[in-house]
Protein backbone atom coordinates (compact mmCIF):
# COMPACT_ATOMS: atom_id res chain seq x y z
CA UNK A 1 0.00 0.00 0.00
CA UNK A 2 1.27 3.87 -0.95
CA UNK A 3 1.87 4.71 2.53
CA UNK A 4 3.09 7.99 1.87
CA UNK A 5 -0.44 9.21 -0.21
CA UNK A 6 -2.58 10.92 2.75
CA UNK A 7 -6.41 9.41 2.07
CA UNK A 8 -8.87 12.14 1.88
CA UNK A 9 -12.38 11.68 1.96
CA UNK A 10 -13.01 8.36 1.08
CA UNK A 11 -10.07 6.77 -1.24
CA UNK A 12 -8.18 3.90 -0.90
CA UNK A 13 -4.34 3.45 -1.48
CA UNK A 14 -3.73 0.06 -3.90
CA UNK A 15 -0.30 0.69 -3.72
CA UNK A 16 2.32 0.81 -6.46
CA UNK A 17 0.68 -0.38 -9.90
CA UNK A 18 3.69 0.88 -12.47
CA UNK A 19 3.92 -2.50 -13.68
CA UNK A 20 0.48 -2.25 -14.40
CA UNK A 21 1.29 -1.94 -18.63
CA UNK A 22 -0.88 -0.03 -21.25
CA UNK A 23 -4.26 -2.48 -21.78
CA UNK A 24 -3.99 -4.38 -18.53
CA UNK A 25 -6.31 -4.26 -15.68
CA UNK A 26 -5.78 -5.88 -12.12
CA UNK A 27 -8.99 -6.38 -9.71
CA UNK A 28 -9.04 -5.45 -6.01
CA UNK A 29 -11.73 -7.62 -4.83
CA UNK A 30 -12.04 -6.55 -1.43
CA UNK A 31 -13.22 -2.45 -2.09
CA UNK A 32 -16.29 -1.87 -2.06
CA UNK A 33 -19.76 -3.77 -2.56
CA UNK A 34 -18.16 -5.42 -5.28
CA UNK A 35 -14.52 -4.35 -5.82
CA UNK A 36 -13.02 -2.53 -8.30
CA UNK A 37 -11.12 -2.91 -11.46
CA UNK A 38 -7.91 -0.30 -12.58
CA UNK A 39 -6.77 -0.27 -15.95
CA UNK A 40 -4.52 1.42 -18.18
CA UNK A 41 -5.16 3.37 -21.02
CA UNK A 42 -2.82 5.56 -22.82
CA UNK A 43 -0.71 5.75 -19.94
CA UNK A 44 -3.23 6.99 -17.36
CA UNK A 45 -5.26 4.92 -14.92
CA UNK A 46 -9.03 4.67 -14.71
CA UNK A 47 -10.93 2.74 -12.11
CA UNK A 48 -14.55 0.93 -12.30
CA UNK A 49 -16.57 -0.55 -10.11
CA UNK A 50 -16.07 -4.17 -10.94
CA UNK A 51 -19.57 -5.08 -11.86
CA UNK A 52 -21.30 -5.23 -14.80
CA UNK A 53 -24.58 -3.27 -14.57
CA UNK A 54 -26.66 -5.99 -16.18
CA UNK A 55 -26.14 -8.78 -14.43
CA UNK A 56 -23.51 -8.36 -11.60
CA UNK A 57 -20.64 -10.08 -13.42
CA UNK A 58 -17.56 -9.22 -12.44
CA UNK A 59 -15.58 -7.01 -15.23
CA UNK A 60 -12.29 -7.73 -14.50
CA UNK A 61 -12.98 -11.57 -15.71
CA UNK A 62 -13.65 -9.85 -19.46
CA UNK A 63 -12.00 -8.24 -22.01
CA UNK A 64 -10.19 -4.96 -22.20
CA UNK A 65 -9.46 -3.27 -25.53
CA UNK A 66 -9.01 -0.25 -26.85
CA UNK A 67 -10.81 2.23 -23.75
CA UNK A 68 -13.02 -0.59 -23.46
CA UNK A 69 -13.98 -3.52 -20.85
CA UNK A 70 -16.56 -6.67 -22.53
CA UNK A 71 -18.35 -8.09 -19.74
CA UNK A 72 -17.91 -11.54 -20.22
CA UNK A 73 -21.01 -12.89 -19.81
CA UNK A 74 -23.53 -11.61 -22.35
CA UNK A 75 -20.74 -8.76 -23.77
CA UNK A 76 -21.90 -5.29 -22.21
CA UNK A 77 -18.98 -2.97 -23.27
CA UNK A 78 -18.34 -0.19 -20.92
CA UNK A 79 -15.68 3.02 -21.27
CA UNK A 80 -13.29 2.94 -18.24
CA UNK A 81 -12.84 6.65 -18.28
CA UNK A 82 -16.20 7.54 -17.67
CA UNK A 83 -17.81 4.04 -16.91
CA UNK A 84 -20.37 4.70 -20.18
CA UNK A 85 -22.11 1.34 -21.37
CA UNK A 86 -22.06 1.22 -25.20
CA UNK A 87 -25.53 -0.25 -25.21
CA UNK A 88 -27.66 -3.35 -24.81
CA UNK A 89 -27.65 -5.71 -22.86
CA UNK A 90 -26.27 -3.29 -20.50
CA UNK A 91 -28.82 -0.44 -19.18
CA UNK A 92 -27.01 1.98 -17.63
CA UNK A 93 -22.75 2.58 -17.06
CA UNK A 94 -21.14 1.88 -14.36
CA UNK A 95 -19.61 3.59 -11.15
CA UNK A 96 -16.17 5.94 -12.81
CA UNK A 97 -13.71 6.56 -9.81
CA UNK A 98 -11.15 9.34 -9.93
CA UNK A 99 -6.88 7.60 -9.88
CA UNK A 100 -3.96 9.57 -8.54
CA UNK A 101 -0.70 8.22 -9.20
CA UNK A 102 2.09 9.69 -7.99
CA UNK A 103 6.08 8.16 -7.13
CA UNK A 104 4.24 7.12 -3.55
CA UNK A 105 1.46 4.80 -5.45
CA UNK A 106 -1.64 4.79 -6.41
CA UNK A 107 -4.72 6.34 -4.85
CA UNK A 108 -8.21 5.33 -5.73
CA UNK A 109 -10.91 8.04 -5.00
CA UNK A 110 -14.17 6.56 -4.07
CA UNK A 111 -16.04 9.26 -3.31
CA UNK A 112 -16.01 9.99 -6.83
CA UNK A 113 -17.39 7.03 -7.58
CA UNK A 114 -20.84 8.97 -7.80
CA UNK A 115 -20.10 10.59 -11.21
CA UNK A 116 -22.93 9.97 -13.28
CA UNK A 117 -22.30 8.74 -16.65
CA UNK A 118 -23.77 10.43 -19.47
CA UNK A 119 -26.28 7.85 -19.73
CA UNK A 120 -27.14 8.19 -15.74
CA UNK A 121 -25.43 6.29 -13.58
CA UNK A 122 -27.77 4.91 -10.45
CA UNK A 123 -27.96 2.41 -7.95
CA UNK A 124 -24.72 0.28 -7.29
CA UNK A 125 -24.89 -3.10 -8.53
CA UNK A 126 -26.29 -4.86 -11.64
CA UNK A 127 -29.54 -4.80 -12.75
CA UNK A 128 -29.99 -8.64 -12.00
CA UNK A 129 -28.81 -9.86 -8.85
CA UNK A 130 -26.91 -12.94 -9.70
CA UNK A 131 -24.29 -12.57 -7.02
S1 LIG B 1 -23.86 -9.62 -17.03
FE1 LIG B 1 -22.64 -8.26 -18.17
S2 LIG B 1 -23.64 -8.12 -20.06
FE2 LIG B 1 -24.92 -9.43 -18.91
Amino acid sequence: MADDIPPTGDSIAVGDLSDLADGDMRCFPDVGDYGIVVCRYQGSLYALEDNCSHADTPLSEGRFRGAKVTCPLHGAQFDVRDGTHSGPPAFEGVACYQVVESSDGVVVMLDSGGKESSDGFGEIGGRFRTR
